[in-house]
């Protein structure tokens, strides 16, 4: 019996495998649009109708389609290409950033407004929360999507006039909503082989032996990869310019397993279930190893050393206490600046592990194409990464390749929030695709997401804090763990950053500082949004508060008393960062900001009886640029049919670079958006590019895209001078043409011209900026929140943000990264956390046990960026992509202090903690009264 499916109007009578879901099914027949994140039925992303009916169809068996129709968000437009009203709607409000969730959202919203036989363009957004239970994201906040929904339009169209400074939609925009923008694992490579990996059950062990022959037996299976076949050479998973700022403790697989989790070895075969079987007959013959979980229980003497026979020469500080890195400065005297102080503030605060939990998981395709002269075949990566041109350099020192042997590339990567910024996948596909010669790819499932990709440090900070009566700070002195898990990738960068502008943000003639990033037999920690600040901060804030509070000032006259100034330098207890100043400075009107939300504060939500609320404030800076280079290379060119090529470095996973790289392009070529194409995230476009992370998209590759453009724009104008005989400085560009006194030469003709004199190169112009000086932006968060003694449930009644983000080169697009960022940091204030067993064993390896926020979880935050303008950022900007994470925790806690009297100080505020926290209080209370 045929199969009879309709996917999009089109049959297909291809009988699905024996277990096969629908989303795979339709992937394999390149409905790309149908996107793969969760495998549970959790994330939505891979929502197709099903008879008009909405299904989540990874969890839909393929069989049961037999004879339906079925439609896809690649379906959903007419036959003539017109969008449907929702695709449009999503397009109009930019309902997305990376855009993986889009298509989930799009199909359902499409169902639910079928069945309602009306849109929601009337405001009515009826019962969303419920419809949208079953689709997440993780980028937006979802104030966007509610927009979209609404039918609120934002974005402008690519054509309008002077680029910055406009709403500009994104350019992937019409692909993104119609499934068609191809992230990295929608392509289809001839012959793909898959790619399984099997995993330590042990928190630490020695691999005795490897019997890989029943393996090797599976039909299909391919290659089996030990420890033995990998090269011997030490690195770290971490990408930053120089890889001396990470310890290299890490083997494509090693012998010694570190964390339940760890991969053991690779096999490599026809089918992911061929893989997976393959996997499941390998065995392994384990030496258990004592281990420890417990940072500070790692440290002590007589410790498990989980690094054995490494040591300086790896960069690991104290290899035999399990320090990875450590860091310890003072300046002043902090036991004397305690000692002036009428208040001291003491206490040790505590953060959890976090997942990026971006919706697309890590993976590659390696493969090879013929190089360009025909001497042979290179290697193509294709990876969801934040750093092409690093993970080649990584791949390139790992198996002793020339860099012209090898390409990665980007497609549009699926989030990543700094999870990316890593060589999780790249390293053993590259292995397998040059032992094989074949194409081999490996997708991580949202299980491997959690085990086997990195984390947020868990943080131990113990704060003092010391101010006299009137309210002016006598010192800071912080002592803090980072937890690195069983890996250095990215440790000491983190705990290094984390006692940067945490510190530096106020003013203390004493300040004090011990951190400590220490091994344990758990999942390695990793970079994610704001570097570690996010941590410190919640310690830092809380203080602030709390000392406030204790001296009877209101907590924002007090901070405003201690904050750093403009003219002040970046002073933390390690010294004084030369390359770091305030070139522009907006941190007064965010306190503003937030004192106008206080005072002028109309919250209308009704508060149930009994319920307790409050207010409360946090500040966070962070520099610009990350230190140590970060380095881009941008190449403008102008076309024959007289458009303009943009060449950049760095990779588009929902930040928006691409957007405003096109924007600058676009003003300083005096043209419009629609007239510049881009190609980027590849290694072969331009010469080098540090990579997409460190909030360094717009203030460092944007600063080399317009010294490119600029450049481009002389020399277009020095070209047509010449050609028309006319003086330079009476030339002036715009949007297709150069006018030279009024004698017009359009740039179709000049680019003639200059192919007829084989001057083309000079309609080309690079452009290169090495992320120094650097500059700071600042952030204050400001919450009204309501809870409910009884039960410990909380609401927030009003999120108010001020980011000042220099001169905002699109509003909405910053929007976006705001509200995402706060909401984010949210998920981690209040509910997700990476829970492990005392073995160090993930417990919590899905979404429905790790918990996302959802839309409903989401309050609206009101955005307001300050009017700086930064001498340091291109056309005045800084960045704004991590920073509005860090102030969030501190500042629902401030508020719930407020609201409760109670501090709490380790996160996440489930709602049981607060529940319980409030029932001891009040027990305390009946206890202490007569
Ligand atoms: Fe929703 Fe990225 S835009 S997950």
């Amino acid at each position: 019996m045929n199969f009879g499916i309709q996917v999009n109007g089109r049959p297909f009578e291809t009988e699905p495998r024996a277990g096969q879901c629908l989303r795979t099914y339709l992937r394999e027949r390149g409905w790309f649009g149908v996107k793969k994140g969760c495998d549970a039925g959790d994330c939505g992303a891979c929502t197709v109708h099903v008879d008009g009916e909405p299904v989540h169809s990874c969890l839909y068996p393929a069989v049961r389609a037999r004879g339906r129709s079925v439609t896809t968000v690649e379906g959903l437009a007419s036959p003539e290409g017109e969008l449907h009203p929702v695709q449009q709607r999503f397009l109009d409000a930019q309902g997305f950033q990376c855009g993986f969730c889009t298509a989930g959202f799009v199909m359902t919203t499409a169902a639910l407004e079928e069945e309602k036989g009306r849109t929601h363009d009337d405001g009515k957004l009826g019962d969303l929360p419920r419809a949208f239970k079953g689709n997440l994201c993780r980028c937006t906040g979802y104030r966007a999507i509610e927009d979209a929904v609404r039918g609120i339009k934002h974005a402008e169209r690519p054509g309008a006039g002077a680029a910055v400074g406009k709403n500009l939609g994104a350019p992937a925009g019409p692909q993104v909503v119609t499934g068609t923008a191809r992230y990295t694992f929608d392509v289809d490579v001839p012959g793909l082989l898959h790619m399984k990996l099997l995993r330590s059950p042990h928190p630490h062990a020695r691999i005795l032996a490897i019997d890989t022959s029943a393996a090797l037996r599976v039909p299909g299976v391919h290659a089996v990869l030990t420890h033995e076949d990998a090269p011997a050479r030490l690195y770290s998973s971490a990408r930053h310019e120089h890889p001396t700022e990470d310890p290299d403790d890490t083997r494509v697989l090693d012998d010694v397993v570190r964390f339940v989790g760890q991969r053991v070895a690779a096999v490599v075969a026809d089918s992911e279930q061929a893989a997976e079987e393959g996997c499941r007959r390998i065995e392994v013959t384990y030496e258990e190893l004592p281990y420890v979980t417990d940072p500070e229980e790692a440290m002590r003497p007589g410790a498990p050393v989980i690094h054995t026979g490494k040591g300086s020469q790896e960069r690991i500080a104290r290899v035999e206490n399990n320090v990875a890195g450590e860091v310890h400065g003072e300046i002043g005297s902090v036991d004397d600046g305690l000692a002036e102080a009428a208040v001291v503030y003491e206490e040790t605060f505590r953060t959890q592990r976090v997942q990026h939990a971006s919706l697309e998981t890590h993976g590659c395709v390696a493969y090879f194409e013929p190089k360009e002269d025909g001497t042979g075949q290179r290697l193509t990566v294709r990876s969801s990464t934040q750093t092409p041109f690093l993970t080649r350099r990584a791949l390139c020192a790992l198996f002793g390749l020339p860099e012209d042997e090898v390409r990665v590339v980007a497609g549009r990567v699926g989030g990543g929030f700094g999870g990316k910024q890593e060589v999780l996948v790249e390293d053993i596909v590259t292995l397998a695709a040059l032992r094989l010669r074949r194409p081999v790819k490996l997708e991580f499932t949202r299980a491997e997401q959690f085990y086997g990709a990195t984390t947020r440090h868990p943080f131990t900070i113990g704060i003092k804090v010391g101010a006299r009566t009137d309210g002016t700070l006598t010192a800071i002195q912080m002592r803090v763990v980072a937890d690195t898990g069983a890996y250095g990738n990215h440790g000491p960068g983190v705990m290094f950053h984390s006692v940067g502008e945490s510190f530096a943000i106020y003013r203390a003639p004493h300040k004090k500082v011990d951190a400590y990033s220490v091994y344990t037999n758990t999942v390695p920690s990793g970079a994610f949004r704001g570097y570690g600040l996010s941590q410190t901060t919640f310690a830092v804030e809380s203080a602030m508060d709390e000392v406030a509070r204790r001296l009877g000032m209101d907590p924002l006259d007090f901070r405003e008393k201690n904050v750093i100034g403009p003219g002040d330098h970046m002073i933390t207890p390690i010294g004084h960062d030369e390359d770091l100043y305030i070139a522009s400075y907006g941190l007064d009107q965010c306190l503003s900001i937030v004192r106008s939300a206080i005072t002028k504060d109309r919250s209308t939500e009704e508060v149930p009886e009994g319920w307790l609320t409050g207010q409360g404030t946090a500040l966070a800076m962070i520099a610009t640029a990350p230190p140590n280079g970060h380095y881009a290379d941008a190449t403008v060119t102008l076309l024959a049919d007289g458009t303009y090529d943009l060449a950049v470095g760095t990779a588009e996973f929902g930040n928006g670079t691409t957007t405003v790289h096109k924007q600058i392009t676009a003003g300083a070529l005096h043209t419009t958006v629609d007239r510049i194409g881009i190609r980027q995230s590849d290694t072969d476009v331009v010469r080098h590019d540090t990579g997409a992370f460190g909030s360094a998209g717009t203030v460092v590759a944007g600063k080399a895209v317009i010294l490119a453009a600029d450049s481009l724009a002389g020399r277009l104008k020095t070209f047509a001078a010449r050609y028309t005989g006319v003086p330079r400085h009476l030339c002036t560009l715009d949007a297709e043409a150069v006018d030279c006194a009024g004698r017009s030469v359009t740039l179709k003709e000049l680019y003639e011209a200059a192919h007829a004199q084989g001057a083309e190169a000079e309609l080309t112009a690079d452009g290169y900026w090495g992320g120094s000086p650097r500059s700071v932006a600042f952030n204050a968060q400001w919450f009204r929140v309501a809870v409910d003694p009884q039960t410990g449930e909380m609401r927030i009644l009003r999120s108010v943000h001020a980011a000042d983000a220099g001169n905002v080169m699109n509003p909405l697009q910053c929007r976006g990264q705001v509200e995402g960022g706060v909401a984010q940091a949210l998920g981690a204030t209040l509910f997700e956390a990476v829970r492990i067993d005392e073995r160090g064993e993930v417990t919590t390896a899905a979404f429905r046990r790790y918990r996302l926020p959802q839309y409903a979880d989401v309050p609206r935050t009101e955005v307001h960026f300050m009017e700086t303008s930064d001498s340091t950022g291109p056309l005045g900007a800084k960045s704004m992509s991590e920073s509005p994470f860090n102030p969030v925790a501190p500042a629902f806690t401030n508020a719930l202090y407020d609201a409760t009297g109670i501090r709490f100080t380790e996160t996440p505020l489930t709602r049981d903690r607060v529940w319980l926290a409030m029932r001891r209080q009040a027990a305390r209370r009946s206890e202490s009264s007569p």
